[in-house]
């Protein structure tokens, strides 16, 4: 795919000139930020900020993913052995899961800069000519939501991932013709929720292809003790792991409701997050023992009530409790199906026996 150079953006010039990126001046995370690491057009959640300190710096402090981490440790130990960049790398899997956080790392170990951007902001060719030629040798471009990249953006990636060009159109009609620009080697790392989107010559450019998965609770008490730590809250193992028991397998949550818990002690007077202060504190936020919050209950009753248990189709149920469909299907979904509260049928979702017991309706 060729880009049109008549958009405004002069590759040619971009890559003469790689300190002034004719890209407008990147966003930059306004505190707490590491060296060498800049968000291009910033799409970054409110709670990305917040949870930056948080954020473990090295494969050695990522707990938990353990066959993830060693297959990537692998990858970066041999592309440094190699002198070259690590593959391009695809995770998939829900939100929450550290998709951000291990490219961030892999970065920081190949000893090289982070880009993060993601899909709905590369509406131009221009924004992707401009990212790609401004990159470093090494450096990390993470690309979020990628299955939502338009045709155009995602043909300028092809030549990019296979063969480190950038291939521009000069000129217009029979005469036009196409130069080749070469880029620095660069490693994409692509992250979506839904795998299946994605269309496959994109998906075929991966190398590495990863899915990350729900953590376990004794996992994400030891997320809770060790964020308890940086956030200098003293929290009991018994209180991490009820936080860990309805953080829905997933840390985000998990360090979210740690805040929320500091919160309740901070104004109780509570010198140390016992459990009892940890179930007051989360069941005060209608977070159940499993993690469900009201949300996640009100599907499972609509379903029962409505549907008798279902079949239903996500449309109608979407708007039957007024969400996003894809706000069910990528948030609440994965983990009601995880627990075994919720099927997918070829004719809709079916709640589970488990599910009528947990909101007692069994
Ligand atoms: N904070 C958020 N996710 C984490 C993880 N996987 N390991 C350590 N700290 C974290």
């Amino acid at each position: 795919m060729a880009l049109i150079s008549s958009s405004g953006f002069d590759p040619l010039e971009n890559m003469k000139n790689k300190n002034k990126p004719s890209l407008p001046k990147p966003a930059r995370i306004p505190k707490e930020k590491e060296e060498g690491e800049i968000v291009v057009r910033s799409e970054v959640q409110p709670e990305d900020n917040a949870e930056y300190s948080l954020r473990p710096e090295s494969l050695a402090t990522y707990i938990g993913q353990n066959q993830l981490k060693e297959s990537l440790g692998i990858a970066i130990k041999a592309a440094k052995q190699r002198k070259e960049p690590v593959d391009h790398i695809l995770f998939y899997g829900p939100p929450g899961l550290g998709k951000t956080t291990i490219s961030m790392i892999i970065a920081r170990e190949m000893e090289a800069s982070i880009k993060i951007t993601s899909a709905p902001a590369l509406e131009r060719p221009r924004d992707i000519a401009g990212i790609l030629s401004s990159l470093k040798p090494f450096d990390v471009l993470f690309i979020d939501e990628i299955h939502r990249l338009n045709k155009i953006t995602e043909e300028i990636l092809y030549p990019a991932m296979e063969d480190f060009s950038l291939d521009i159109t000069i000129g217009k009609g029979p005469t036009s013709r196409i130069k080749r620009l070469p880029l620095n080697k660069f490693t994409l790392i692509g992250a979506t929720t839904k795998a299946g989107s994605l269309t496959s010559p994109l998906r075929d450019r991966f190398g590495l292809i990863n899915r990350l998965n729900f953590y376990e609770v004794e996992e994400l008490k030891e997320i809770i003790v060790r964020s308890a730590e940086i956030l200098k809250l003293k929290v009991s193992q018994e209180g991490a792991i009820i936080i860990g028991e309805r953080s829905r397998g997933t840390p985000r949550v998990a360090n979210r409701l740690l805040k929320r818990v500091r919160d309740f002690a901070q104004v109780n007077e509570e010198k140390l997050v016992t459990a009892e202060i940890a179930i007051k504190a989360l069941d005060l936020l209608n977070i159940d023992h499993k993690g469900l919050d009201p949300t996640d209950r009100q599907i499972i009753n609509t379903i029962i009530d409505n549907y008798n248990g279902g079949p239903v189709g996500i449309e109608t149920l979407a708007a039957a409790i007024n969400e996003d469909i894809s706000t069910i299907e990528d948030v609440y979904e994965p983990y009601l199906l995880q627990t075994g509260f919720l099927n997918r049928t070829p004719r809709g979702r079916v709640v589970t026996h488990l599910a009528y017991k947990h909101v007692g309706r069994w």
